[in-house]
C-alpha cells in the first residue's frame, strides 16, 4: 500500500459505546473502527451500523443531524452545522393537488446545499476515528461538494471522480473551492463508483459513498426531524414520504431511522411512513425492479436525464431501499424529464428553488395523484434533496428570459409597458 495512511495520533473522536457493523445479508458482525470495512467479509453483503440501545424522544436533544447523537457513532462530528431543515407548507401545491397535509422538507438549505451534508457530517467523523488520510467519493455532483467542504474542514486530502459532462456547475464550483483534487472520467456515475471502490480496496482512499454505512446514520436524521415536526404539528406521522432515487442511500436510510424508532417503542411499526421513490424515465432500475416484483435490481448500462444528480444505472444501496419500499407498503414511479421541470417550477412559484433532481419528488406525487394511489386525506411529505443554486442552467432555462433595456429610467418604463 498505500497511501492510506493510518495517522500516528488520531483525532479524540468520542465514538459511543454499543455501537458495530451488521451484514444484511448473512448477520456476520464487525468492529466498526478497528479497521477499513465497507461490505461484509464473508459474503460481499452490504453492511449497516447496529447498536445495543436505540433511543426514544426523550433522548433527543439540541438541534442539527448531532440532536439525535443517542442514535448516531459519535457524541459529535465534524460539523459545520447541518440538519434542522425547513418542513414548509405549501398551499398553493396543497390546493392543486386536493392534499391539504403536504409539506415540503427542503433538504437544499444544508451547509453545502444538499442532504449529503448530514451523511459526512458522520462519515468523516469514522474517518479520523479509523485515522486515514485520504477521502474520496464518485459523485453525480453534490457527494463531491459536501466531501470536498467537509474533508477541507477536518484537514483531509480528498479526491472526487465525476462522470465528465454531467455535473451540473454549482456542484463543481464548490468541489473545486474546497480543495477537492477533480477527477473527469469520460464515463458515467456507476463506472466512477467501480473505480472509487477499488481504489478503497486497494486502500489507496477512504470511501465516502453512501455503500460506507457511516454515512447513512448520519442521513437517517431527516427521518427523526421529519417524525418529530409531525408529531408537533400533527400529533401523527405522516403516511407517506416522496423521494428522489439515485444510489438509493436515502431510501435505505430513511427505512433505518423508521425501523430504529420501532425498535425503542417510540412508534409503531403499522405508523411507518410509506416511502414512495422517483426516478426519472431515462434513470429508472429501481422502478424497474418494483414494477417487476425482482429481489434485485438490473444494472441499466445506459442512462440519461435533465435530472443529472440521478442518473444511475447501478442504485448500490437496492439490497436496502428495496425491503424499505415495500414492508412500508410504498412503491416506486417513474417521470419524464418534462414533468420534473414542471414540478421545479411549480416549487419555485412556492417560493422553493431546487435543483431538478429534487423536484422529481414532486413530480412524482403529482403523477400518484393522478393514477389515484394517493388520496386526498393521505400526509405526504416530498424531500427536495438540493439546491436551485446547484445547477444554474437548469434553473434559467426553466425559468423566464433576461429582457435587455437602456440604461434610463425613460427606457425601462417604455419597455415595461410594452
Ligand atoms: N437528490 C439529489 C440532489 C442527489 O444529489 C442525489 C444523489 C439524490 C437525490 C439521490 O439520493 O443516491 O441516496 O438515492 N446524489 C449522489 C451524488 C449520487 O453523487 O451526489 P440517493
Amino acid at each position: 500500500m498505500a497511501d492510506l495512511q493510518l495517522a500516528e495520533n488520531r483525532a479524540p473522536t468520542v465514538a459511543q459505546a454499543g455501537v458495530w457493523l451488521a451484514c444484511i445479508e448473512c448477520e456476520e458482525t464487525f468492529a466498526p473502527f478497528a479497521e477499513v470495512i465497507y461490505r461484509c467479509g464473508e459474503c460481499g453483503g452490504l453492511l449497516e451500523a447496529r447498536y445495543d440501545h436505540y433511543p426514544d424522544f426523550t433522548e433527543f436533544s439540541g438541534r442539527g443531524v448531532w440532536r439525535y447523537a443517542a442514535a448516531l457513532p459519535f457524541e459529535t462530528g465534524v460539523s459545520l452545522p447541518e440538519g434542522d431543515t425547513p418542513l414548509h407548507e405549501v398551499p398553493g401545491l396543497c390546493a392543486e393537488l386536493d392534499l391539504p397535509a403536504l409539506r415540503v422538507k427542503h433538504e437544499g438549505m444544508n451547509p453545502t446545499g444538499s442532504f449529503k451534508d448530514r451523511g459526512m457530517t458522520v462519515g468523516v467523523e469514522v474517518a479520523k476515528a479509523v485515522g486515514v488520510s485520504r477521502l474520496a467519493c464518485a459523485s453525480t455532483g453534490n457527494t463531491s461538494a459536501a466531501l470536498a467542504a467537509y474533508g477541507a474542514r477536518a484537514g483531509l486530502e480528498t479526491l472526487v471522480l465525476l462522470p465528465t459532462g454531467k455535473v451540473a456547475a454549482g456542484k463543481l464550483a464548490q468541489a473545486a473551492l474546497h480543495g477537492a483534487r477533480v477527477l473527469e472520467v469520460e464515463d458515467n456515475f456507476d463506472t466512477c463508483l467501480d473505480i472509487v471502490s477499488d481504489l478503497a480496496d486497494r486502500d489507496e482512499a477512504y470511501l465516502l459513498n453512501s455503500l460506507n454505512p457511516f454515512r447513512l446514520e448520519g442521513q437517517k436524521t431527516i427521518g427523526f426531524e421529519i417524525v418529530e415536526r409531525f408529531l408537533d404539528d400533527y400529533g401523527t406521522l405522516p403516511d407517506r414520504i416522496c423521494l428522489p432515487v439515485g444510489n438509493a442511500g436515502n431510501t435505505a436510510a430513511l427505512y433505518k431511522a423508521f425501523r430504529e424508532l420501532v425498535e425503542s417503542g417510540a412508534i409503531e411499526a403499522k405508523e411507518m411512513p410509506k416511502l414512495t421513490g422517483i426516478q426519472t424515465e431515462g434513470a429508472a432500475p429501481l422502478v424497474e425492479a418494483i414494477e417487476n416484483g425482482s429481489e434485485a435490481i438490473t444494472r441499466w448500462g445506459s442512462v440519461e436525464t435533465k435530472a443529472t444528480a440521478i442518473r444511475i444505472g447501478n442504485p448500490v444501496n437496492a439490497p436496502k431501499a428495496l425491503p424499505g419500499i415495500r414492508e412500508t407498503g410504498g412503491t416506486a414511479i417513474s417521470v419524464s424529464d418534462e414533468a420534473v421541470t414542471n414540478a421545479q417550477r411549480a416549487l419555485a412559484e412556492e417560493g422553493i428553488g431546487v435543483e431538478p433532481a429534487s423536484a422529481a419528488s414532486l413530480a412524482g406525487l403529482r403523477k400518484l395523484r393522478e393514477q389515484g394511489i394517493v388520496s386526498s386525506d393521505e400526509r405526504v411529505v416530498c424531500l427536495t434533496t438540493g439546491h436551485l443554486l446547484k445547477d444554474p442552467a437548469a434553473a434559467a432555462s426553466a425559468g423566464s428570459d433576461p429582457e435587455p433595456v437602456a440604461g434610463d429610467t425613460e427606457s425601462v418604463l417604455e419597455h415595461l409597458a410594452e
